[in-house]
């Protein structure tokens, strides 16, 4: 998904939420291409080290290359679904974004990430909740097909698949007894179909569920001809919400 303009107005918000003053290590679970490592590096009041971790080789090295210009920016290729290859009270700050849906055994992973926090340190985890994407358009069937279809998409880099992680983020911290923390919504809104909107980058990214064989390519072209009909018309609209989870050891 292209990193467009809503992306970073999202992050903009997400960093608003954390004081970062005496933060001294951060980590990003999941970090990706490092879109947020290096975001946080350009902050003028985050002076952390800065420390991303993947599971996929693929991410890291394009990790690192996006960073060559950011000395503070550390990088490790692990799966961090059981073990967090870290020391204990290792950070200040645990970051994660879309993460959490791909960790089979999510009690495991939030021992872990309490493991390597230190004990006032902070933990900021965000997700999306896939499932309820809002798409207006005139064929309801086909939209709701292929926002399921979508959503309960478990991609090659994901241990395991779970729509609903959005809602379910704050529960997930509760129910270990290790966290107290709280939920702040972040919404994604977009009336016009354009580069850099994240409703674009969507709409693009599910033409691949013709090649995963979930919808037809006829389904997706008449969805894609309609948004684009919607945009003509001034009734395009397209919303997500993002869900912040910010807390610390309980
Ligand atoms: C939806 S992407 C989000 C990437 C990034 N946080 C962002 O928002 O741009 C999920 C990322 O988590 C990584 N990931 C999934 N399971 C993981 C695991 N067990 N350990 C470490 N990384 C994992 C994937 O490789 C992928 O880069």
């Amino acid at each position: 998904m292209a990193f467009g303009k809503d992306n970073l107005k999202m992050r903009e918000y997400i960093y608003s939420l954390i004081n970062f003053e005496n933060v001294n290590s951060i980590l990003d679970i999941g970090c990706k291409d490092g879109l947020d490592l290096r975001s946080m590096a350009k902050l003028s009041n985050c002076k952390a080290k800065l420390y991303g971790i993947d599971i996929r080789d693929r991410f890291i090295n394009r990790a690192i290359e996006n960073s060559k210009d950011f000395s503070n920016i550390q990088y490790l290729i692990a799966d961090t679904s059981k073990n967090i290859p870290f020391e204990d009270y290792s950070f200040d700050m645990i970051y994660s974004l879309n993460v959490l849906e791909c960790i089979e055994d999510k009690g495991i992973f939030l021992d872990e990430v309490n493991r390597v926090l230190k004990e006032d340190g902070l933990v900021v985890f965000c997700h999306f909740d896939w499932d309820s994407v809002i798409i207006n358009g005139k064929d309801k069937p086909l939209i709701r097909k292929i926002v399921t279809a979508f959503a309960d998409n478990q991609q090659d880099w994901m241990g395991s698949v779970d729509p609903w992680m959005g809602r379910r983020l704050l529960g997930e911290f509760n129910k270990t007894g290790k966290f107290e923390g709280s939920i702040f919504t972040y919404t994604i809104t977009n009336s016009v179909l354009e580069t850099g909107n994240y409703g674009y980058g969507m709409i693009k990214d599910f033409e691949d569920l013709v090649n995963d064989k979930l919808i037809t390519r006829e389904e997706y072209d008449k969805f894609h001809n309609e948004m684009l009909e919607l945009n003509q018309s001034g009734e395009y609209f397209f919303s997500i919400n993002m869900y912040i989870y910010v807390g610390k050891k309980a």
